[in-house]
C-alpha cells in the first residue's frame, strides 16, 4: 500500500536544487539521515550525494506502528467514511495509539484533535497544507473538537531573524490560510502562545516542565550547552496542548473528569519526539497519553524523499501561487521520473517511483482508478513526460484555486471567532454532558456487574476465599479503553486499578 509513496530508490535532485538543499544537511560527508522538528535531511552518502528521506527507517527507528489496512478498514468501519486518500495511499505512514481512539469513538468517549504550526513566514506552501487538509477530514469524520496552536514563542526562540512582531504577524496571517483548509468554527479554537500562555495551560506548562530533565532534552533534540533555554523549555509548552485541562473553556473546569479526555494528534513525522516526550510522562501527570498519525512529507519539487522549504522559493508551491506560477513551477523545476527521449520513454516508461509530477498526483487526485490509469499509461511509456506534468500542474492548480476562493472570505472577524474562547463540542454535546453521561452510564453497569457477581458467589460455594478487591468506586474517573476491556474479561474482580 505504501509503495506508490515511499520511493524504492533514491530521487536525485538536479544539480541547482541539491547544493541548496544540500546546504540545509549536515556539513559532513556520510551521514545519516536527520529527522526532527528542527532539520529535516536524508543525509549524505560516501560521496557526497544527498539521500531520500527513508520514511520507513522512521516508523523503526521512533517505534511507531505502522498503518495497515486491517486499521483502515476498521477506521470506516467505525466513522463510517472512507479513509481520506492520504491515507488510503500511505502519505499517513504510521501511527500511535489510534486503535484506542477508534474504541472511544466507538463507545462515544469523547476526544479532541490537537495540531499545529509554527509560523516562521507568512507563505505557506502546499506542504504545509497537507496535515491540515488531514485533519479537516478528521473533524468531519470523528465530528469532535479541534485545537489548532500556533507556535510564534517557538519560533522567535529558534530562529536568528524572526522578532516576537514578527512571529505575531505570521500568526494571523497563517491563521487565515489555515481557517481557509476548511475547518468548523464551531469546533474549533486556534490560539498563538504569545497570547494564550497563562492560566490552566500555564499550569500544565509548568508541571510538564518540572518532569523534564535538560538530558532528556538533549537527547530527543540534539541541543548542547550552548542552545538558549528558551528551546529547552519549549517542549513543555507543545506538549501541554495535548492536555485537555488546559482548556476549561472548552471542556469545563473540572480537572479531575477533563484529563480523561485525550487527543489524536495529525502531524508531519518530524514532530514526533515531542509526543514522544509527552507521551512519556503523560500517566505520570495523571493524563493521557497523545495519540498520533504521522504524516510523510509532500516532496520539494526537486525529488522523492525531501520536503518542500519555504526559503527556497523554487522548492515550493505556495498555496498564493498564481495559477502560471504553479505551471512554470512544475515544468521547470519537478524532478522528472520520464526518460531522456520520447523514444526511450516509449520503450522503458516513466518511474513513478521518483515521479514528482507523479507522487504529487498521489497527494492531490482523489479519483483511485484515474490514479491507476495514469500510473499504468506512464509506466508502459503510453503517456509522456510532458503530459503527465499537464496533469498534474491542472490538480494542483485546482486544488490552490479553490483554496484561494476559501481564503478571500476569511476576514478578520472571521479569525477572531476561531480565536474566541468557547466550549466546542464533540458529537453536537458539550465535554461536560458527555462525561456526566458516560459516569451515569458506568455507574449503572457497575451495580449490574456488581450485582451478577454477588449473585454468582451466593450460587457457587467454591473453596477459595474470595480475596477482596479494591472498591469499584477507586476507579471511577480513569477507566480508559484499556481498564475497561480488562474488567469485562477478568469478570468478578474488581474494576482494574491505572
Ligand atoms: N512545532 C510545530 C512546528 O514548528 C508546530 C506544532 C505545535 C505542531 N504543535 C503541533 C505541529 C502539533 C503538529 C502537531 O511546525
Amino acid at each position: 500500500m505504501a509503495a506508490a509513496v515511499v520511493p524504492d530508490e533514491p530521487g536525485q535532485p538536479p544539480k541547482l536544487a541539491q547544493d541548496v538543499l544540500a546546504s540545509k544537511a549536515p556539513k559532513v560527508v556520510a551521514a545519516d539521515q536527520v529527522v526532527n522538528p528542527f532539520e529535516v535531511s536524508g543525509g549524505v552518502d560516501e560521496a557526497g550525494k544527498a539521500l531520500a528521506i527513508d520514511f520507513d527507517k522512521i516508523v523503526r527507528d521512533f517505534g511507531a506502528t505502522p498503518m495497515s489496512p486491517e486499521i483502515l478498514q476498521r477506521f470506516e468501519r467505525v466513522t463510517g467514511k472512507r479513509p481520506h486518500r492520504l491515507m488510503r495511499r500511505g502519505m499517513v505512514s504510521s501511527h500511535r495509539d489510534l486503535d484506542k481512539m477508534l474504541d472511544r469513538y466507538e463507545k462515544g468517549e469523547p476526544f479532541y484533535l490537537y495540531t499545529g504550526r509554527g509560523p516562521s513566514s507568512d507563505s505557506m506552501h502546499v506542504g504545509h497544507a497537507m496535515p491540515f487538509e488531514l485533519t479537516r477530514f478528521l473533524q468531519e469524520a470523528f465530528n469532535c473538537p479541534l485545537v489548532i496552536m500556533l507556535t510564534d514563542d517557538e519560533k522567535f526562540m529558534h530562529s536568528e531573524k524572526i522578532t516576537i512582531e514578527d512571529a505575531k504577524r505570521f500568526t494571523v496571517e497563517n491563521a487565515k490560510d489555515i481557517i481557509a483548509m476548511g475547518f468548523d468554527p464551531q469546533k474549533t479554537f486556534i490560539f498563538s502562545d504569545f497570547e494564550f500562555v497563562g492560566g490552566a495551560f500555564y499550569e500544565n506548562i509548568c508541571m510538564i516542565a518540572k518532569h523534564i530533565t535538560i538530558n532528556q532534552i538533549k537527547g530527543t533534540f540534539g541541543f548542547d550547552d550552548s542552545t538558549n533555554i528558551g528551546k529547552f523549555h519549549f517542549p513543555a509548552t507543545q506538549s501541554a496542548t495535548a492536555y485537555a485541562t488546559s482548556f476549561p473553556h472548552i471542556f469545563g473546569p473540572d480537572k479531575t473528569k477533563v484529563r480523561t479526555i485525550p487527543c489524536l494528534i495529525p502531524c508531519a513525522i518530524d514532530q514526533d519526539p515531542y509526543f514522544r516526550q509527552c507521551r512519556d510522562r503523560a500517566e505520570k501527570m495523571k493524563h493521557k497519553k497523545p495519540a498520533l498519525l504521522h504524516m510523510i512529507f509532500l516532496p520539494a519539487l526537486q525529488g522523492p524523499g525531501s520536503k518542500m522549504s519555504a526559503s527556497v522559493s523554487t522548492s515550493a508551491i505556495f498555496l498564493s501561487d498564481k495559477p502560471n506560477e504553479v505551471k512554470n513551477k512544475i515544468n521547470r523545476y519537478a524532478f522528472s521520473g520520464g526518460q531522456d527521449t520520447a523514444e526511450k520513454q516509449k520503450e522503458l516508461g516513466g518511474r513513478t517511483a521518483v515521479d514528482v509530477p507523479y507522487q504529487y498526483l498521489t497527494f492531490f487526485l482523489e479519483d483511485d482508478d484515474e490514479l491507476a490509469r495514469i500510473k499504468d499509461d506512464y509506466e508502459s511509456g503510453r503517456m509522456m513526460t510532458g503530459e503527465i506534468k499537464k496533469i498534474c500542474i491542472q490538480y494542483v492548480q485546482d486544488f490552490v484555486a479553490e483554496f484561494q476562493e476559501r481564503r478571500k472570505k476569511v476576514d478578520e472577524s472571521v479569525r477572531a471567532d476561531f480565536f474566541a474562547r468557547k466550549p466546542l463540542l464533540f458529537q453536537g454535546k458539550t465535554a461536560e454532558e458527555v462525561l456526566n453521561e458516560l459516569e451515569e452510564k458506568k455507574k449503572q453497569e457497575k451495580a449490574e456487574k456488581k450485582a451478577k457477581a454477588d449473585a454468582e458467589k451466593a450460587a457457587s460455594k467454591a473453596a477459595a476465599p474470595a480475596k477482596d478487591t479494591p472498591r469499584p468506586t477507586d476507579a471511577a474517573v480513569d477507566g480508559d479503553a484499556k481498564g475497561h476491556k480488562k474488567t469485562m474479561s477478568t469478570v468478578s474482580v474488581g474494576r482494574t486499578k491505572q
